[in-house]
């Protein structure tokens, strides 16, 4: 059972929503340090300030703020036990698009950058300290879009599934090396990024907290379980998928109909 406290912790994204809400929960947990890494360093110090944490500036697209936030964290405080590459951008997001793959090649490259490369630079350099202490512990804030889609976001769908990918595939390689990974799937959360689109099929089941995720996920990595699932709802979703996956497209493609007609309705009326 991997309990938080008297550990180091690194939260990508700390600075708002529910990175900040996890930074909150591990200082609760008694962990001995909690760095919130965020591009946003005016945000990440005032999180910090309220937890007794450190705050370092950095984007998780660039591998070298990555091993940087990674090397002075150890050198200051001590070895990472749990790294959670939370950072994430909602871009592209367009639910009347006449065309998926229209979404422009900076958002892509982007969207790729935060949501999977980051995940990646921060394997890329503490699998090797991990290994040497005999293990450690990932947790990457994916998405129930990662798991089943997001409509009218091409390059958010893609690339949290890029997401879920790599977490699976950096699980199984290092499961024998003692390395934990958890993945936080949840479909709508109250924060910044939610607010800055439309109300959506993602808030179907009810918006949460970024305070109940952030329970959830120290609920989950304490038990660790790989698919942390805030909304219960979606491990229904995930099934009904795998077992018919043409029934899915169809109710899919039916919802994303329903919400292109609503936006449009909401628009057209927006500009009356
Ligand atoms: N809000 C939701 O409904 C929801 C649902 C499912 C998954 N998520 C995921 O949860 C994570 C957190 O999202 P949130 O809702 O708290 O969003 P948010 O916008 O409230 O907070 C995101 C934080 O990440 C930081 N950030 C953005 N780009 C960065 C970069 N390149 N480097 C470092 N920091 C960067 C921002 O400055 C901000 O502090 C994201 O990965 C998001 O995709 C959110």
């Amino acid at each position: 059972m991997m309990q938080v406290a008297g550990k180091v912790v690194v939260v990508t994204g700390g600075a708002r929503g529910i990175g900040r809400a996890l930074c909150e929960a591990f200082h609760r947990a008694d962990a001995a340090k909690v760095v919130v890494a965020d591009i946003d360093e005016a945000g990440a110090r005032a999180v910090a300030a309220a937890i007794d944490g450190a705050a370092l500036q950095c984007d998780v697209g660039r591998e070298q703020d990555i091993r940087h936030l990674i090397e002075e964290t150890e050198r200051q405080f001590g070895p990472i036990a749990l790294f959670c590459s939370n950072a994430g951008i909602g871009g592209g997001f367009d639910p009347l698009s006449e065309n998926a793959g229209g979404t422009s090649d900076e958002v892509w490259a982007r969207s790729w950058a935060i949501h999977v490369m980051a995940h990646v630079y921060a394997a890329r350099h503490l699998i090797p300290r991990m290994k040497v202490r005999g293990g450690g512990y990932f947790l990457n804030t994916i998405s129930a879009a990662g798991l089943l889609s997001q409509m009218g976001s091409p390059a958010y769908s893609a690339t949290k599934h890029g997401a879920v990918g790599f977490a699976e595939n950096l699980a199984i390689s290092h499961k024998a090396d003692g390395i934990k990974v958890s993945i936080l799937c949840p479909q709508g959360v109250d924060t910044d990024m939610l607010r800055s689109i439309p109300k959506g099929p993602q808030s179907g089941d009810g918006d949460l907290t970024p305070e109940q995720v952030a329970r959830d996920a120290l609920a989950g990595i304490e038990q660790e379980t790989f698919v942390i699932l805030p909304h219960p709802q979606v491990l229904g979703y995930m099934r009904r998928k795998t077992e018919n996956y043409d029934r899915w497209i169809s109710g899919m493609a039916k919802i994303q109909a329903r919400m292109r007609e609503a936006y449009g309705t909401q628009r057209k009326g927006g500009m009356d």
